[in-house]
């Protein structure tokens, strides 16, 4: 039986080729950390971390140096940096009722910080207005979900960025879903900061993110960990500079060669060619769904204000076991279950049950789609 992958906002695969292997060279015959020392291959991977931050900048269209491109161990660390580092009891801060858990859980962690909701419709999508309703004294913080992981909802993230511009509130934006699918404007759309995982659109290794900060942004944030930085060494306080402020330990070199691959691959194909065979796919998908009762799609209906997310709820059935049977009778790989997003599942009316996730990536094709669509057909007429 072939496997069919469609779970790749769980995480990317396959890679593009040159991520395995740039990351076996350095393991092989690179082998130095960056920062500490300065024979030949430190200095491979010093030049090999610069570049990459210098292609993630330009990628997000980032206004900062690439300093200020902070590498992290994943998005849930960036997030964790960016809740944790800023907010103190008595803040209040907005979020989307379409969080993961990576946004819920650290700020409910926080005691004494409070939090609104803006509420998402049916199909998952906030009104960006809403954010000015909610707008206090005391917000510190509007963090929201680019793309939601469940359904594949895409925010108006720079009808929002204005909003928080003109108030004068730092806007983060988690692109987990997004990144690598859509082109994404950090200038433009006025973020303080964006996070990432390296492994999903940015289709690099598990164990690697990143975390863009503005300046003035940066400023604002207390650095979660301390260490050593290989820099400033005659003093036991944190630099205040960027990245090392931030980057405290020895970092991920494999996940940064393989990281650094990945990029390459996606500027040499650009994002307009993926995002449109993305989204022609996610159309396939989509057209061949409604003509099969049995099944609802949960999220956007139409391929506006999407990414090619695309979650079912079979009705009459238990999504779980019909997961199962996707997997084991036809092949199909999916996500079942809540997605460590009941928030967001509330919103779509799909929680407690939770949906079955099908998720579109680069190497996905018309046959992928089809054998899905067939194996749907096949367990909605049983
Ligand atoms: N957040 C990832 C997902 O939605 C892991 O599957």
């Amino acid at each position: 039986m072939r496997t069919i992958y469609l779970d790749n906002a769980a995480t990317s695969y396959p890679k593009p080729d040159g991520v395995s292997s740039r990351m076996k060279e350095y393991m092989d015959t690179v082998g130095a950390t960056i920062n500490r020392s300065v024979y030949g291959a430190a200095q491979d991977a010093g030049l090999t971390t610069l570049l990459l931050r210098e292609a993630v900048g330009r990628f997000f269209h980032f206004p900062e140096p690439p300093t200020h491109v902070i590498l992290t161990p994943g998005a849930t660390a960036g997030l964790n940096m960016v809740i944790k580092g800023l907010l103190k009891p008595g803040d209040h801060c907005i979020v989307s009722s379409m969080e993961h858990n990576a946004v819920m859980r650290p700020l409910l962690q926080l005691n004494g910080v409070e939090f609104d909701r803006i509420p998402g419709n049916r199909e998952g999508l906030i009104n960006p207005a809403d954010v000015e309703t909610l707008i206090r004294p005391n917000t510190r913080l509007v963090i929201m979900a680019h793309g939601s992981n469940v359904c594949g909802a895409v925010q108006d993230a720079p009808a929002v960025g204005e909003i928080c511009r003109k108030h004068g509130i730092p806007f983060v934006l988690d692109v987990a879903q997004t990144a690598g699918h859509i082109d994404i404007d950090f200038e433009n759309w006025g973020l303080s900061a964006l996070v990432a995982p390296g492994h999903k659109g940015l289709l690099g290794p598990s164990g690697i993110g990143v975390l863009l900060l503005r300046d003035s942004f940066a400023k604002l944030l207390d650095p979660l960990i301390a260490g050593g930085t290989g820099s400033a060494s005659d003093s036991e306080y944190l630099p205040d500079y960027l990245p090392d402020r931030f980057e405290s330990g020895t970092p991920n070199l494999p996940g940064i060669y393989g990281l650094a691959a990945s990029m390459e691959f996606l500027m040499a194909e650009g994002l307009e060619k993926l995002h449109a065979h993305e989204m022609q796919l996610c159309k396939r998908f989509m057209d061949g769904l409604k003509g099969i009762p049995g099944v609802n799609i949960c999220g956007p209906q139409g391929l506006e204000n999407r990414v090619g997310v695309i979650s079912l709820d079979f009705i009459g059935q238990d999504n779980a076991e019909v997961a199962y049977q996707l997997e084991t009778e036809f092949g199909i790989l999916t996500r079942c279950g809540l997605h460590c997003a009941p928030s967001a599942h509330k919103t779509l009316d799909t929680f407690p049950r939770g949906t079955v996730r099908f998720s579109l990536g680069f190497a996905s094709t018309e046959a992928d789609v089809d054998g899905a669509l067939e194996a749907i057909r096949s367990v909605c007429a049983q």
